[in-house]
């Protein structure tokens, strides 16, 4: 425990900790708005819980320091271990199956891995336009975040597995989504059972329907692995597919059936609602500045010509990606990541920890920290993302993967993803905002742009 006198907010309840100060529903920007009051490190209690939070770009970069920190499950995301297990996500550092599913996938995750994903992309995309098409054409207008969220889950679902959610043709929601927002939801709201009082509202008829989501999800996913290993002919060549192979051939990184559910469970999760937030981000940053919008288009136009993009040529739209990396900076999807003490050790050579003591890093606020990112840090502005701009900033202030050997596999696969799919838009339509609109930015797992509408036209 720091024994360092750490700043908090006044209000304290003995049971509740901070909870005037709390919104359930948006702690990430509450956090935000205490650490303007309070400054880089400050302690909040909620629900018989300490969190220390780190909100500078110099704690963060000294926090990457793999030497004396490393990857800690806060309590949100050691909930969902009831989903994902020990899979790469919510896995323990020293649970060995988390090394073996690391060095198996690592590979088909690297850039160049990337091209074996760019056909399956082009066409969930395709699919994203003919719907925005028929949108446009009946003069309609379209909920972006729900639409780039069907798109990032049918990506990965068909990447990683081959299998479709069939997410446009479908009036209502798959019911395996249906089962995952409400299990994740409820994974969330698990945190406050530690309160008796909320504990009971939530019981028990929450906690048997949390029950059958998390049974339909197992459901799917086992019937996805047991028609893949009872098909016939040659099987496709995808993350399943590797893991039954590595199975298979008594690989020494070979992974146990329930942990490949585990992983199927977390690439699932983990690979869509982050992606479809940095595109949502990035879509209502560009409609609220036509220049940024119309740079980025004659970058697609210079660079992909009319056709289809090759896979050489996502890379290729620099300005698309210095958007996808704005919006990151201001509204990090994955809001924050905690890092444990190995050692005992002290932080900003103040702050005392113990090896085991943790703190969460609030990105929201680091990628905002004036000493590094200047005093217009709340503008939107992509060319801080110029390669000498980059350069001349110090390094590990900038963390929406998160950091280290526990950063995020799937960087490259969201990078692509994102990239394509920008591009693909910015140059068949015109995208337009109610011009009323003001951000509000919605909490769930993850951070997304709530009620953002934009109308659609094709482009003459
Ligand atoms: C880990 C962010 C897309 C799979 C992480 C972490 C962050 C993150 C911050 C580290 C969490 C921690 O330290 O506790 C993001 C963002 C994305 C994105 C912002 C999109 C813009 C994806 C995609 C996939 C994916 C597309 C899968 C295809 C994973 C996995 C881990 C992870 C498996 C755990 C890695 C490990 O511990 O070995 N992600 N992610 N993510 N992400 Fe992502």
């Amino acid at each position: 425990v720091f024994d360092t006198e750490i700043p908090r907010p006044p209000k304290r309840l003995p049971l509740v900790g901070d909870v005037l100060g709390m919104s359930l529903e948006t702690p990430v920007q509450n956090s935000m708005a205490i650490h303007k009051a309070l400054g880089p490190v400050f302690e909040r209690t909620a629900f018989g819980r300490r969190f220390v939070f780190v909100c500078s770009g110099e704690l963060t970069a000294e926090l990457s320091d793999e030497k004396r920190f490393a990857k800690h499950l806060a309590p949100g995301v050691e909930a969902l271990r009831a989903i994902g297990g020990d899979g790469l996500f919510t896995a323990f550092n020293e649970e060995p199956n988390w090394r073996r599913a690391h060095e198996l996938l690592m590979p088909a995750f690297t850039q160049q891995a990337m091209r074996r994903y760019h056909a399956t992309m082009l066409d969930v995309t395709a699919q994203l336009v003919a719907h925005w098409d028929r949108t446009a054409r009946s003069g309609g207008d379209v909920d972006i975040a729900a639409d780039m969220t069907k798109l990032t889950l049918e990506t990965i679902g068909r990447s990683g597995f081959s299998y479709s959610f069939e997410p446009f043709e479908r009036a209502a929601r798959h019911p395996f989504v249906e089962a995952m927002v409400g299990g994740l939801s409820f994974s969330q709201r698990s945190m406050l059972r530690t309160v008796p009082v909320v504990g009971r509202f939530l019981f028990p008829a929450a906690k048997r329907q949390y029950d059958l989501d998390r049974a339909h999800m197992r459901d799917v996913v086992d019937a996805v692995i047991h028609s893949r290993r009872d098909a016939p002919g040659p099987a496709p060549d995808d993350l399943l597919e590797l893991m039954l192979r590595a199975a298979r051939e008594d690989d020494p990184n070979k992974l146990d059936e329930i942990n490949i559910r585990n992983q199927v469970l977390t690439f699932l999760v983990a690979g869509h609602e982050t992606t479809s937030g940095a595109l949502s981000f990035a879509l209502y940053y560009l409609m609220r500045d036509p220049q940024a919008y119309a740079r980025a288009r004659a970058e697609v136009e210079e660079i992909w010509g009319d056709g289809e993009p090759a896979f050489e040529q996502i890379a290729k739209l620099r300005y698309a990606r210095r958007v996808l990396d704005e919006a990151l900076r201001l509204w990090p999807t994955a809001p924050a990541y905690a890092r444990e003490a190995r050692v005992d050790t002290t932080l900003a050579g103040r702050y005392r920890m113990r090896a085991g003591d943790w703190v969460l890093v609030l990105l929201p606020a680091v990628h905002r920290d004036p000493a590094v990112w200047g005093d217009d840090a709340d503008e939107f502005d992509p060319d801080r993302f110029l390669p000498e701009r980059v350069r001349a900033r110090p390094a590990h202030v900038y963390k929406p993967f998160g950091t280290g050997e526990r950063a995020c596999i799937g960087r490259q696969f969201a990078l692509h993803e994102a990239t394509l799919v920008l591009g693909t838009l910015l140059r068949r339509y015109d995208l337009a905002m109610d011009p009323a609109y003001r951000l509000k930015v919605a909490e769930r797992l993850t951070l997304m742009p709530e009620g953002l509408h934009a109308r659609v036209s094709l482009r003459s």
